[in-house]
């Protein structure tokens, strides 16, 4: 069987997208990456795309009136890749349900929480500002609703008296490069 064409969707760093890459280069890795998206132009993961000679582009969501308008030329260019499973990957902007739907299935989200604790967007403050013991990070299906669909994997860490946002952030970064390239590899094997 051949590998799966990925397109990994991004909007910074891309951290992740770094671990996802490492991992498609592993001799027998059930995926490869067929192109990386970018909402932001300065995005650092655009350059980690350039390094590896993965073929990038910037889809601006200020070029377009509508979510419709942008969500529609981010299927145009999956579809160019040939993409079959999309990987959200610090992705910063929120789909439309049509889109989603489109995807349903093949799309798949990292977030820096144990799903269902601590959804939305600060998600690590969260967990801090609850005094919680533990945390850690969920790759899970992308359905209409945030940070809802079901769960692929998820790594746990631990929170220690002296973390901070910073500690925590990092201590999460390590489990999700970890857990993300193991999720891909479950849902290649479903396809
Ligand atoms: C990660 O913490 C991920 O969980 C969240 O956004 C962050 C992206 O980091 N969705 P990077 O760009 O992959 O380094």
């Amino acid at each position: 069987m051949g590998k799966k064409k990925v397109a990994v969707l991004i909007s910074g760093f891309g951290g992740n997208l770094q671990a996802l890459i490492d991992a498609c280069a592993v001799p027998g890795f059930p995926a490869e990456i067929a192109g990386v998206i970018s909402n932001k132009a300065e995005a650092y993961g655009l350059t980690r795309a350039k390094n590896h000679n993965i073929p990038s582009f910037v889809v601006s969501h200020k070029d377009f009136k509508t979510r419709d308008e942008f969500d529609a030329e981010l299927h145009k260019k999956l579809t160019g890749f040939g993409a079959e499973i999309v990987c959200l990957a610090g992705f910063m902007r929120l789909l439309t349900p049509e889109f989603v739907n489109k995807w349903q299935g093949r799309m798949i989200n990292i977030h820096p929480s144990l799903l269902p604790a601590f959804k939305g967007g600060n998600a690590v403050e969260d967990a801090l500002a609850a005094g919680a013991k533990k945390t850690g990070c969920s790759v899970h299906y992308v359905i209409p609703e945030m940070d809802s669909g079901e769960v692929i994997t998820q790594r746990e860490v631990e929170i220690s008296a002296g973390d901070n946002l910073e500690s925590l952030s990092q201590k999460i970064h390590t489990q999700e490069h970890i857990a993300y390239p193991a999720a891909l590899k479950i849902v290649c094997g479903k396809l």
